[in-house]
């Protein structure tokens, strides 16, 4: 087997997976303690954030804004620059593979008196951005970019902003969280509405902070604000990476596995939810609720039973949706997924990635134009697949690999890094 950061990776069959593991600091806890702390006064703490190449992305975003970023006996420590003192970047700010750094970081800029240019990888300038830069325009911001202001690199310009009514098309928490950013400095209370309520990361934070954030199902109300408190939050363990070790427990025939301080928000545990529907074997144990619910998962081998997967359960899972349809083709019976057509836009075309990763594999998944029909009953096939840039395609397949009937060559596996540099190692771990 290859060893760190390797591009090609070969995982073989585990005879039983057992143990308990820690996972990284929350990616999406860790993207907002570094923008929203660096819009604080004072000194922000981190303990235990989640440091891959989109958070670092976010790191060097607000160091070129003026904020300084250490680490302090495992904590990340950003001295803000306060809400309204961000400084002009010198230069082009790279988001690298982060659409929540560059969508957030242009709600926290707009209607400044600077310039300032987004941009980033070759998938992040292909992502949508109209879904941010509308809703901004109609605040007063000045904000182009390529296709009328569809794809990075996205400008901004000086400008004001106006508080405002906005509805937004897509249950994204990349969307409220950059409007709600803006909103802050407006000239007066904003409302966002979306279509169904996504992670709430953001408003817990600034609520935290000292701004006058409320929510109401899928609707955001946000007074602007002075000043910020600093954030100092201890950071869960992202259940997005948790989740491989939890899909791969509950398709292998010999697997015990407890992730232990597990983030446990609500709005992130849709996978949870649809594994308990599957019948899998699992718990759950919350251990503490505020600021942000924390606890521990343990999963057993399980007898998984098909499901009809949709509506407001898919932004609760948005990115475990291809560990679903990986789950279902182990399960008994037919399962489908709608309303999902949002995992067509993420680091890659994630319904064609998908269904192309677990076809090579030899798992039944059929892409549908919002989601995934899967037959059920298979087991994965030793094969060679690509993970095509997309950091949780490589993790995907290696999840697979862990039960497949024989090793899995994975391609660009180094994705991983992306929001898990340790991944190979705690597989080792869970397989020893
Ligand atoms: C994220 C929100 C989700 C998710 C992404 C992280 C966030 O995206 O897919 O990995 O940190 O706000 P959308 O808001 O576009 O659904």
């Amino acid at each position: 087997m290859s060893r760190g950061g390797a591009a090609v990776r070969v995982v073989a069959p585990a005879r039983r997976l057992r143990g308990e593991l820690t996972v990284p600091g929350d990616k999406s806890i860790t993207h907002r303690g570094l923008l929203l702390g660096a819009l604080g006064s004072g000194r922000s703490r981190l303990r235990g954030p989640g440091l891959g190449a989109d958070t670092r992305a976010s790191a060097a975003l607000v160091r070129a804004l003026g904020a300084r970023t250490a680490m302090d006996d495992g904590a990340l420590t950003v001295d803000g620059v306060g809400l309204h003192g961000a400084a002009e970047p010198a230069d082009v700010l790279d988001c690298a593979n982060s659409g929540t750094t560059m969508r957030l970081a242009c709600g926290l800029l707009a209607g400044r008196p600077l310039h300032a240019v987004l941009s980033g990888d070759a998938s992040l300038r292909a992502r949508p951005m109209r879904r941010i830069t509308r809703p901004l325009r109609a605040m007063g911001a000045r904000v182009d970019g390529r296709a009328d202001g569809a794809l990075a690199p996205l400008a901004l310009a000086p400008s004001r902003l106006r508080g405002a009514d906005l509805t937004v098309p897509v249950a994204s928490a990349q969307v409220t969280s950059a409007l709600a950013l803006a909103a802050l400095r407006a000239d007066g209370p904003s409302t966002i509405r979306q279509p169904a309520p996504s992670r709430d990361h953001t408003e817990r934070m600034l609520r935290a902070q000292g701004a006058r954030v409320q929510t109401d199902g899928a609707v955001l109300r946000c007074e602007p604000a002075e000043a910020l408190d600093p954030v100092d939050l201890d950071v869960p363990g992202d259940l997005s990476s948790a989740a491989f070790w939890i899909a791969a427990a509950a398709l292998h025939p010999d697997a015990e596995v407890t992730i232990r301080g597990v983030g446990l928000n609500p709005l992130r545990t849709g996978l949870l939810d649809a594994l308990r529907a599957m019948q899998a074997d699992l718990e759950v144990e919350v251990e503490r609720e505020e600021p942000e619910p924390v606890g521990a998962v343990t999963v057993r081998s399980s007898r998984l039973r098909g499901l009809h997967a949709g509506g407001a359960l898919i932004p609760r899972l948005i990115d475990e949706a291809p560990l679903l349809a990986l789950l279902a083709a182990a399960a008994q019976g037919e399962s489908r997924i709608a309303d999902a057509a949002e995992l067509r836009v993420k680091e890659s075309d994630r319904l064609r990635a998908t269904e192309r990763l677990l076809g090579a594999l030899g798992l039944e998944v059929e892409a549908a134009p919002d989601g995934f029909t899967v037959a059920g009953g298979g087991r994965a096939a030793g094969a060679r697949v690509d993970a095509g840039g997309d950091h949780r395609m490589a993790m995907l397949a290696a999840a697979a690999a862990l039960s497949a009937d024989g090793p899995v060559t994975i391609h660009g596996a180094d994705a991983a890094a992306v929001s898990y540099p340790a991944f190979w190692d705690d597989l080792e771990r869970l397989r020893a």
